[in-house]
């Protein structure tokens, strides 16, 4: 890349494109116009633009649980009817929202008043995954732009630690729980529901109180209606919106609670001209194709096995954490559409972390590791409420450390380093392997003008549609996740086990030690309080 740049002092406006407030810059990439071109050519031989066009008009591309994928309709801007299974669901989604929206507006005008008449302080989201992440990400990206008087909380883990640290410091008077699962089936969530609910009843003493204080969001009305929660009180969901990329539906009612509707629909917006891009700007210049393109050419051309997204922005701390469901759990598999095996690497492990800190944790290996690791860079030009000393020191490393990344430092540069600070011979010969870089790291840059909402929302579908663009070049379906039955499936047998001290035989050696040692150990087996 060091040589590329050094031929062509143009590389930069050849490969950087911009959307409204977003620059991404691509030129830091080990690509030329050869490679560019031969990896367009894979995506028309992959039919990438009829793909696209299948997704957005509600075929049922998800084959094996026979669904369209439509979190695009979630936020479409348009009148054009759009009929899946013979509905117009454009109707649907708008009625929906207005409906969370007017929620949203009640909690956060302190109309809605609770059981003793009191407003709401605090909104505590239960769900886990889909009905999590995007949620909590977009809250903290979009901190900034809440009520300082209204806090949302995320519980997620099935571990009590996780509903007991939040509830802890909350009023059961001033506290408005939502339920949100797709499925109102999943154990973790359904657990945590239920001891929100004790919690709620034990503190207040009436069972009554349930509807001024539990809502949910799912596609499964008739199991949220026996939970207790009154209909009204009931957002729904459809099959045809896969849940990692459902925040733009009623999943997202945390977010409207948090930032309000404005900005919710300038979080819809920013995804819908996003959209408006990818399914009508040629592939060359159509910037979630080429992320998508990028990661081919490494993942299946130099066979790196991971990708980095390293957030120059502290609200993005949650970002890596969503895109590892929505980027793993769409494009982690092994058989194809068709049914077979693939005899190629799909998915990569995706991990980041925030930066500056990363620089001071993994960057060690990025810069001199033996793994070749690809990395996106988000940062935004200048925050909410800038310090500017701060945010020009974090600006001077998103640009350093991009450029050292890929000049890397030879041993002739080091050399010279080393006698400028006047060591001697000895002493460089001795140091000089070591302090040099080997560069050509790649990184794709995402500079904007600041982190609001619609931005926000440009940037999360530039990485859905990349990550679908991906999933078509790779044959196989982004939108089930089989992969997640076997062990849930597992887990609720071997719970069975653990209801009693008696000694299990029934699994591998290993699975039985491990078991038997647990309930050997458990303070109720010892007798212990
Ligand atoms: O992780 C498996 C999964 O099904 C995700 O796809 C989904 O987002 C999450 O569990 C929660 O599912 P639900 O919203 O149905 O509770």
């Amino acid at each position: 890349m060091r040589d590329m740049f050094d031929r062509d002092k143009k590389r930069f406006d050849k490969y950087s494109l911009q959307l409204n407030d977003i620059l991404f810059d691509y030129s830091k990439n080990r690509i030329n116009d050869e490679t560019v071109t031969l990896l367009l050519q894979l995506t028309n031989e992959a039919d990438v633009p009829a793909w696209i066009e299948k997704m957005f008009v509600g075929e049922q591309i998800n084959h094996t649980e026979h669904r369209a994928a439509m979190h695009t309709a979630l936020r479409d801007q348009g009148n054009q009817p759009l009929i899946v299974d013979g509905a117009n669901i454009l109707a649907d989604i708008r009625e929906e929202r207005e409906r969370a929206k007017q929620l949203a507006e009640n909690i956060r005008t302190k109309k809605w008043r609770g059981a003793t008449n009191q407003a709401i302080t605090d909104v505590v989201n239960i769900g886990i995954g889909g009905s999590c992440l995007g949620p909590l990400m977009a809250t903290e990206a979009l901190k900034p732009y809440a009520l300082h008087d209204l806090n949302v909380h995320f519980i997620s883990n099935i571990d009590e630690n996780h509903i007991n640290d939040t509830l802890e410091y909350l009023n059961p008077e001033t506290t408005f729980f939502i339920i949100s699962s797709k499925s109102f089936t999943t154990q973790e969530t359904l657990v945590n529901a239920e001891t929100a609910r004790n919690w709620h009843v034990n503190e207040l003493g009436n069972q009554e109180y349930i509807d001024r204080h539990f809502s949910a969001v799912t596609s499964n009305v008739k199991l949220a209606k026996e939970f207790g929660i009154a209909e009204e009180n009931i957002f729904k969901i459809w099959s045809w919106v896969g849940g990692r990329y459902s925040l733009w539906s009623s999943i997202g009612l945390p977010i409207i609670i948090a930032i309000g509707s404005e900005h919710f629909d300038e979080l819809l917006a920013g995804a819908y001209e996003v959209d408006q891009h990818f399914r009508h700007t040629p592939l060359e210049k159509n910037i979630p194709v080429l992320m998508a393109l990028l990661g081919i050419w490494y993942n299946n051309f130099f066979e790196v096995q991971s990708m980095a997204v390293l957030p120059y922005d502290e609200h993005l701390h949650r970002f890596p954490d969503y895109l590892q469901q929505i980027d793993m759990e769409s494009n982690g598999k092994y058989v194809d559409r068709q049914g077979y095996e693939v005899d190629y690497t799909t998915g990569p492990v995706v991990f980041g972390g925030i930066c500056v800190e990363a620089q001071h944790a993994f960057f060690q290996l990025l810069h001199q590791g033996t793994k070749l690791v690809p990395a996106d860079i988000p940062a935004p030009i200048y925050d909410f409420n800038s310090i500017e000393k701060h945010h020009r020191v974090l600006m001077s490393n998103v640009f350093a450390q991009t450029e050292a990344l890929m000049r890397g430092k030879t041993e002739e540069e080091v050399y010279e380093a080393l006698k400028a600070k006047g060591l001697g011979e000895e002493q460089i010969k001795q140091l000089v392997p070591y302090l040099i870089f080997p560069g050509n790291r790649p990184t794709s840059t995402l500079l904007f003008n600041t982190l609001n909402a619609k931005t926000l929302g440009a940037i999360i579908a530039l990485y859905e549609h990349k990550i679908f663009v991906q999933g078509v070049i790779w044959n196989i379906n982004s939108f089930d996740q089989w992969g997640v039955e076997f062990g849930k499936r597992l887990a609720k047998n071997i719970l069975h086990e653990l209801n009693d001290a008696k000694q299990i035989k029934s699994h591998d050696s290993s699975t039985n030690g491990l078991i038997n040692h647990y309930k050997r150990q458990r303070p109720e087996q010892k007798g212990e309080k």
